[in-house]
């Protein structure tokens, strides 16, 4: 009875079971409470709108429950001179205590049998099964399942059920709903202003409240209701205070019975209504008017739908298919197209670290994620760069330069946030010069727009918000450098993507993004001119480009300087970066300790050691721009100096890698890029879910190894896929079209679904016009790619 598998947890009384496929199921069996607080950021489950770290019900010594409501930001105050807005922690909606036969249930003190959860990526639902022995009393199980509803994102549902599988057992069970603690640095909605009101006959309570200095306010209103064997409902004892509300339940359970608790609660901000305590009780009390089941069953479509747009599948290796799925089920998870004005922070909802702040890791990272399966998702995370062009407007003319210079880190209004300093573990204050320095997140930024414009062709974008992104990103480049003697253009002073190296002059990466943004602008006012002139004359007009701007941007980008050396066909990082000390990485292998903490920062400084994929990033990004031998000495350079000091590093050169062919190593990237959340390979997944990565590891699959490529018309593959894969399948939209790709060893299969037809290449082979409801497939020929059939 005790070894029975987790898959019957909602058997009886409800229609949902959890997937029982186990490559859809990241387990944790019994409990380590070291683990905890990777499980709760792993396990979490979130909708965009609002997410929940995976903490324990009943909570544990080291719980740390966390419910983050997206651009819910506010700051401490008290903890800086010059307070940095973070993610504020709301209430734990699903805090449950139970009492056994008197005793209090908690898993660190050790009286549980069999403990197991369950993350159900199909249906993004959390499971939870485990048996308890109240002393030497009766035995009961406990089956709870819980999630952030993906089709209605104000709502989160808790579902608990008790079986006393001996004897009688008094169970007590208290659902309390309250501000989370205070604790230092914390930043959290407070009670100041709570109420705790019923909502309709005993059957609802409402919690208001509010952040410290941002003026939000938010709204939760919250139903629990217990039921014996799906039949008689049994009323909570209730009792409120002005910042706490409980429910109570005690009762004496009979064997064989299921007592069954559900929680429905729902979130409403002043960020999204005006009066966020009457949406939230309607609300609330419309879905108590309708069967509880409906709830979970929209959930469970909403999901199906997402995963048919957006899974991958791997038939070859069992543990990079279950990281595929669980990388986009929080990619799924983390987007929210419904809102534009916020976008998603580098541990998205499901931790504290970073504050909720967003970086180049969306648009850089994530976002080609959603340009592909879900192109409105991508549109509102890029609306939210346009919105925020005032403080990018701001921080350029504040530091003295034209156009708009993006925040390096940026909350909800799109201000500067990157902290100006930081304590070292050995108590050194160390200043943090990203938010003045790293300016090539603008370059980032106008990469996404036009990444997103040529996969969709959406006019209305471009015409709106991204052509203005576009110019004004490039405005920048032009005025933060200087031509100087040589003729060249330089931009001095700057932090590119490998952070070791700060306020070094002419970053290849920074400079060649910039030049590449230039000539996109450029062509951009082109095409504005030619094909929208009165959308042209009103934006030049408005943000005073002169006329002859555009010719400007393309005098600058050819005079750019790259660090490019036509001899050795390298780009030189920066300047003086080939005159620095070559370190042997090798000899430090391997090391738990980042590289700059083992060897110093200031040595690390004056060598040519890399956190991150720099120059490879570069080559990564604007791979057309390069030659096939200028990518592959790049790659061989920069590669064995490199030490993936950040988790947006392994799956950059995984999928560099398996585009330049060399399959053996995109694997060991691969397999590393995998394991950074789910075996904790950084040691830091406790801050929540590395989302940059997981963006990255899709990126390594479908540009990697599919090796996807956006043609003027259509989609081009040049598959680079192990040998032990015998399949990978997946789906990618382009303008409007649908194309499901199956890649085998020997075969291409692609079928296109939607209104339209398009260009499909693979390798070097022609290409071939597919039209809707079409399949063609392609074989290898003495190595070529031939289309075999239409
Ligand atoms: C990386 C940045 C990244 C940030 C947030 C840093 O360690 O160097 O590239 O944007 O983390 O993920």
């Amino acid at each position: 009875m005790i070894d029975s598998p987790i898959d019957t947890a909602l058997e009886g009384d409800s229609r949902f079971a959890p997937t029982a496929d186990p490559l859809w199921r990241i387990e944790e069996e019994g409990f380590n409470l070291a683990r905890e607080h990777e499980i709760e950021s792993l396990f979490a489950v979130s909708n965009g709108y609002v997410g929940s770290r995976a903490s324990l019900a009943e909570g544990s010594l080291l719980s740390n429950p966390a419910t983050f409501i997206a651009g819910v930001f506010d700051t401490n105050a008290s903890a800086h001179d010059d307070p940095i807005p973070e993610l504020a922690a709301a209430p734990d909606w699903m805090q449950l205590s139970l009492l056994v036969n008197g005793r209090e249930f908690r898993l660190d003190q050790g009286s549980y049998v069999r403990h197991r959860r369950m993350m159900d990526l199909r249906q993004g639902i959390l499971w939870r099964e485990f048996h308890y022995r109240a002393g030497d009393g009766g035995l009961i199980r406990v089956r709870a399942c819980r999630f952030a509803s993906l089709a209605d994102r104000h709502v989160l549902f808790q579902s608990v059920r008790l079986t006393a599988e001996d004897h009688y057992v008094n169970i007590h069970l208290r659902a309390v709903t309250e501000p989370v603690v205070e604790r230092p640095g914390r930043v959290r909605l407070t009670a100041e202003s709570c109420r705790c009101r019923e909502i309709a006959t005993n059957r609802g309570y409402q919690l208001g409240l509010c952040t410290r200095t941002t003026g939000i306010k938010v709204a939760i209103a919250a139903a629990g209701r217990l039921r014996i064997d799906g039949g008689e409902v049994i009323a909570p004892q209730t009792e409120s205070t002005p910042d706490r509300h409980v429910e109570s339940w005690e009762l004496d359970i009979e064997a064989g019975k299921t007592y069954r608790f559900d929680r429905l609660v729902v979130i409403y901000t002043s960020r999204d209504v005006d009066r966020p305590g009457v949406m939230a009780a309607e609300h609330l009390q419309r879905l108590l008017n309708s069967d509880p089941e409906e709830v979970i069953a929209t959930h469970a479509r909403a999901w199906e739908k997402r995963w048919r747009e957006s899974d991958v599948e791997i038939d070859g290796d069992g543990a990079l298919q279950k990281a595929l799925r669980f990388a986009c089920y929080h990619l799924i998870g983390a987007a929210n197209p419904e809102d534009e004005r916020v976008s998603i922070g580098a541990r998205a909802l499901t931790g504290e670290a970073y504050k909720g702040h967003v970086f180049w890791d969306t648009e850089i990272f994530m976002l080609p994620f959603y340009i592909f399966t879900d192109p409105p998702s991508a549109r509102a995370l890029l609306m939210y760069r346009h919105h925020t062009l005032p403080a990018a407007r701001e921080k350029a003319r504040h530091l003295g330069y034209r156009g708009a210079l993006y925040a390096w880190e940026s909350a909800d209004t799109g201000e500067e946030t990157t902290p100006g300093y930081a304590v070292t573990p050995d108590g050194e204050i160390k200043p943090i010069l990203n938010g003045v320095l790293e300016h090539h997140i603008s370059a980032d930024v106008a990469y996404a727009v036009w990444q997103y414009w040529q996969a969709t062709a959406d006019e209305t974008f471009l015409l709106q918000a991204g052509a203005e992104i576009l110019f004004e990103t490039a405005r920048f480049w032009a005025s933060c450098g200087r031509v100087e003697a040589d003729g060249h253009y330089h931009i001095r002073e700057v932090i590119g993507p490998d952070e070791y190296h700060e306020g070094v002059d002419d970053n290849a990466f920074t400079n060649v993004m910039a030049q590449w943004n230039l000539e996109r602008a450029a062509e951009t006012a082109r095409l504005l001119a030619e094909q929208w002139p009165d959308r042209w004359s009103e934006l030049s007009r408005r943000h005073d480009v002169a006329e002859d701007e555009p010719s400007t941007w393309r005098d600058l980008a050819g005079r750019m300087y790259t660090g490019f050396d036509s001899r050795t066909g390298l780009f030189e990082q920066f300047q003086g970066y080939f005159g620095l000390e070559d370190i042997d990485l090798a000899q430090y292998a391997p090391h738990t300790l980042p590289i700059d903490v083992l060897l110093g920062r200031e040595r690390t400084q004056l060598s040519k050691v890399v956190k991150q994929a720099d120059v490879v990033m570069l080559i990564y990004l604007l791979w057309d721009r390069f030659p096939p031998e200028v990518r592959k000495a790049n790659f061989r350079y920069y590669e064995p100096r490199t030490t993936h000091g950040s988790s947006l590093s392994p799956s950059i050169h995984a999928a560099v890698a398996a585009r330049l062919g060399d399959v053996k190593n995109a694997m060991r990237y691969f397999r590393q890029a995998s394991e950074i959340d789910l075996t904790n390979n950084m040691g830091n997944a406790a801050g929540g879910v590395h989302a940059a990565a997981l963006g990255g590891l899709w990126q390594a699959v479908i540009f990697g190894f599919a090796g996807l490529s956006l043609l003027p018309d259509g989609l081009g593959f040049t598959p680079h896929c192990p040998t032990e894969w015998r399949a990978l399948r997946f789906t990618v939209a382009w303008r409007g079209i649908r194309l499901h790709v199956e890649i085998r060893p020997e075969a291409v299969e692609i079928v296109a679904e939607g209104e339209k037809s398009l260009a499909v290449q693979i390798g070097g082979a022609p290409p071939a016009r597919l039209a809707s409801g079409q399949r063609i497939r392609w074989e290898q020929v003495k190595g070529a790619w031939k289309e075999i059939s239409s």
